[in-house]
């Protein structure tokens, strides 16, 4: 089977990528353009384990322009990952790309598969959809983005459902919920925390910590993510793809200091604007239509990332 996987070089793209090819059925097509938040040097060492696997293709090309075509001759499943992530930037003169690369760069890829014979299509998208709410949201909480980031990729979800709706293509659609662990994005806030307290530098909170998000392991993601490829009644569904364990960012920073053994030296900034005060996902519709269970602890999830930014930056 051949799978297409857009963003490949990303955070959730490369495990993703590594997760299918333990199938040895599965063929693995990766694009990515080495674009967005992460430095190009890190993209490649998420890439690392993936070169030269027999199995594994990579095409380091630009989605709004690529021959769509040929790269998309006999693919069965298209992930379709590839995005500008992150609310903090989506404000002012940097909307530009998000419009590109989340809005047009979806639409492309839709009209391209339009007539092709395609098993499924999964769109990647993000609790940021919902906006602020309070306690659980299922997939058919009313839907309010605060930040131009969660409008684009609302937009993308739109999008996948009128080509779902006339052309029949079969989209799947995930909304994550923050996801963490190895080769998180440096924007994100536990790479930064914990790159700041290893390097002695203050460590630096977004508003007063009382925020609190339901928190995603890559691990459990990525099987989620994956378990669509063999699962028969997911066409046309938005499935909430959320964690074991939800926390404050002011708890999380104390696990830090825990499992680092030291302390840090926090500095409080005004808060993000566009993001909400709390997340957590109902994940009822991933338990039935994916069996999902999201299995690894806040503790445990922490702890491996903290030895993979140890690794990455040799601290
Ligand atoms: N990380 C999270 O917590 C999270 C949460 C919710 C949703 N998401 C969604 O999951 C997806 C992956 O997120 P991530 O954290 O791995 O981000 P990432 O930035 O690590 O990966 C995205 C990749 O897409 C590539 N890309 C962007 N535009 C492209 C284009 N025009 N052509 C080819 N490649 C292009 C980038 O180079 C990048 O490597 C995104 O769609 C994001 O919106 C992520």
């Amino acid at each position: 089977m051949k799978i297409l996987i857009t963003g490949a070089a990303g955070f959730i793209g490369s495990h993703l990528c590594e997760k299918l090819l333990t199938d040895k059925n599965y063929e693995v097509t990766g694009i990515d353009t080495f674009i967005g938040p992460t430095p190009v040097g890190l993209k490649h060492m998420n890439l690392s384990s993936l070169q030269g696997h027999p199995r594994f293709t990579l095409y380091p090309i630009d989605l709004l322009t690529a021959d769509l075509e040929k790269l998309l001759e006999n693919v069965e499943i298209i992930y379709h990952l590839a995005a500008i992530p992150g609310v903090r930037s989506s404000w002012g003169k940097d909307f530009g790309p998000y419009v590109t690369n989340n809005i047009v760069v979806t639409q492309r890829l839709l009209e391209a598969i339009k007539n092709k014979p395609l098993i499924k299509f999964v769109y990647a998208s993000t609790s940021s959809v919902y906006g602020e709410k309070h306690g659980k949201v299922t997939e058919n909480t009313h839907l309010s983005p605060l930040s131009p980031y969660g409008i684009t990729k609302l937009t993308g979800e739109h999008l996948c459902n009128v080509y779902h709706k006339s052309y029949n293509i079969p989209i799947v659609t995930l909304r994550y919920f923050t996801v963490y662990g190895p080769r998180q994005r440096p924007d994100m806030a536990f790479h930064r925390f914990i790159t700041q307290i290893l390097k002695d530098e203050p460590l630096t909170i977004f508003g007063d910590g009382t925020q609190s998000r339901d928190f995603t392991f890559i691990s459990d993601c990525v099987e989620g993510t994956a378990a669509i490829i063999n699962k028969n009644n997911v066409i046309g569904q938005t499935i909430n793809i959320g964690g074991q364990e939800r926390a404050t960012i002011n708890e999380v920073v104390s696990m830090i200091e825990e499992l680092t053994g030291k302390k840090a030296n926090i500095v409080y900034l005004p808060k993000i604007t566009g993001e909400p005060k709390h997340t957590w996902a109902d994940i009822s519709t991933a338990r039935n239509l994916l069996d999902y269970e999201p299995k690894i602890s806040l503790r445990e999830g922490l702890a491996r990332e903290i030895e993979y930014i140890r690794s990455a930056y040799s601290i």
